[in-house]
């Protein structure tokens, strides 16, 4: 009585308490988040199909995470989102689970969180905005910030034009509509096989998108008589298949954090190592901003990632299964190519080199990233003196200031700002360069860091450098003039300093006081992991399973 009398206060008939699955729609909506401020609507599209397949759809919230208004970080909270998630789950009587994901964030949370219940489990994704316009110009999300930012400086645009063009750049409803990380991710929920077909690219505004989310509904019901978990489509396999997709697509470098915090919740033995093998002979095949020129609305009407998965069919585990009860090479065998300017032939790529270089050395003993379609090829091998930033309040103090020694040649290095450091691993590893080499017309430099960058940069940035500084990682040990060797094609990262000289300088290092004594920061900082370890809590790697916790009433 107690259960259904409450639920009827929302008006739910008797003979919907007929023992039909019940369906959970975890929905991140948030005005906060405007990335997904057009949930509520689709959410209902989702409770139309649930019903009509005989499920008793019950909508949830869990925090949502605003990439661009959370400070300092929205990777800061995206542990506790999944927690949120989690035990939202495991406490309430559910049966199955669509998770609504779009701003960057949302999408690991959420499956990390209902990875760790392992229900039969659906993504949406919430979709990205129509092409950005500005003055005949087409303009990306975020890649056309760092544009803007960077002419602002070198004075080759006004504070006024940079207003015009921000109403330009935000059309519609969506996420970020080049191949940033919220782009990636929602690829990564295709190419996993938690998606239906043609989820990453179909508008947030266009009424396929609508008609996605229904058949979601539906889907999940079905799901639920077929007990097929997420278990048995997150796998090994389908990981591997993400890590093509992703550098097929010139996906952004956070991709790599999310899918090993990911596999670590699921158990399966996934590492960095993966990242860089299976990457390495992938090309880039999307022509798509921030490395190329089109936006997700131009990928859509050129076939979406259904094409895509079936170019790099070559590479690709064919067999593994998907959300739709089919198996992936199912779901792409019969895509067509509309438009081969957007997503390229395998045979004439867009770049030859997608995927995520992982580097390795003295520098980063556990690794660091690398995206090599994003970067400047002459930089991909390099040897320049260090310019030290010891944090980000002292880059962006200094980074400016005309008496700043650095050139060309240099090799920006900024320190504590991993997970632990700064504290939430923010997407500061793509700062921008000082001002008085960009108006001598320097457009690249090899930055290093222990940041993440924004999936919409672009640039020769090593990121993610493990163990990070504020753990006492070599990186901490760097001081300005230090030389340092980068070689891509040979994975290596190198700080030319003699071993007596680090261990010295290891001796005079000692960590920074503690960022909080209480509360979620706290927890963070006690337990976050390192970045190759995917940045997860030490105590949320696997799961709990879903069973409802015993009756109190
Ligand atoms: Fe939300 Fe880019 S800010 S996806």
């Amino acid at each position: 009585m107690i259960h259904r009398s409450w639920m009827k206060n929302q008006g739910i008939p008797h003979d919907q308490f007929d023992g039909r699955p019940v369906i959970g729609i975890c929905n991140t909506w948030s005005q906060a988040t405007p990335c997904n401020a057009h949930f509520r609507e689709l959410a209902g599209h989702i409770r139309d199909g649930v019903l009509e397949a005989g499920g008793f759809p019950l909508e949830f919230p869990v925090m949502s995470l605003g990439e661009t208004m959370m400070r300092p970080t929205t990777m800061l909270f995206r542990n506790q989102v999944a927690m949120d998630v989690e035990e939202s789950i495991r406490a309430n009587p559910f049966d199955g689970v669509v998770l609504m994901m779009g701003c960057d964030k949302t999408t690991p949370a959420l499956i990390m969180g209902a990875a760790s219940c392992d229900l039969p489990t659906i993504g949406l994704s919430g979709g990205p905005m129509l092409n950005g316009r500005f003055r005949g110009q087409t303009l990306g999300s975020g890649t056309h910030v760092w544009k803007f930012t960077e002419q602002l400086k070198t004075g080759a645009c006004t504070v006024q034009d940079m207003i015009e063009a921000e109403a330009g750049m935000s059309r519609s409803a969506g996420h970020c509509m080049t191949m940033g990380t919220a782009s990636t991710m929602a690829s990564m929920v295709e190419a996993l096989g938690l998606g239906l077909p043609t989820n990453a690219a179909i508008p947030a505004v266009d009424a396929q998108r609508k008609v996605l989310a229904r058949m979601v509904g539906r889907r999940i019901v079905a799901m639920v008589h077929e007990d097929l978990r997420l278990s048995k489509i997150i796998t090994r396999q389908a990981l591997e298949n993400a890590v093509l997709v992703n550098g097929a697509i010139g996906g952004s470098t956070n991709a790599v954090v999310h899918l090993l915090a990911i596999a670590g919740r699921l158990g399966v033995q996934f590492t960095l190592d993966d990242w860089d093998r299976l990457g390495r002979d992938v090309p880039c095949l999307l022509n798509l901003m921030p490395s190329g020129q089109y936006l997700m609305e131009d990928f859509y009407f050129a076939g979406g990632l259904p094409v895509v998965i079936k170019e790099i069919g070559a590479f690709l585990n064919k067999d593994t299964l998907t959300v739709n009860g089919k198996t992936i090479w199912d779901n792409v065998k019969d895509a067509v190519n509309y438009d081969t300017a957007v997503i390229t032939p395998i045979a004439t790529p867009f770049k030859p080199n997608g995927g995520i270089a992982v580097l390795r050395g003295n520098l980063a003993p556990d690794g660091a990233v690398l995206k090599p379609s994003a970067a400047t090829p002459r930089l991909l091998r390099h040897r320049g003196k260090a310019v030290v930033f010891e944090d980000s309040d002292d880059l962006n103090r200094r980074i400016d200031d005309p008496a700043l020694v650095v050139d060309a040649d240099s090799v920006l290095v900024l320190k504590n700002c991993g997970p632990k450091g700064y504290p939430g691993f923010p997407e500061v590893g793509n700062f921008a360069l000082p001002a008085k080499l960009l108006k001598q017309g320097v457009t690249d430099m090899v930055r290093i860091s222990d940041a993440r960058m924004s999936g919409t940069a672009y640039g020769t940035v090593v990121l993610h450098a493990s163990p990070e500084a504020a753990v006492g990682g070599p990186l901490a040990l760097i001081q300005n003039g230090d030389v340092i060797e980068l070689d891509v094609e040979k994975r290596t990262l190198r700080l030319l300093v003699d071993d007596q000289q680090l261990a010295a300088r290891r001796a005079r290092w000692s960590p920074a006081p503690a960022h909080a004594d209480r509360g979620w920061v706290k927890l963070y900082c006690d337990h976050v992991m390192q970045a190759h370890r995917g940045a997860d809590l030490d105590f949320l790697v696997g799961g709990s399973g879903s069973a409802v916790p015993r009756e109190s009433h």
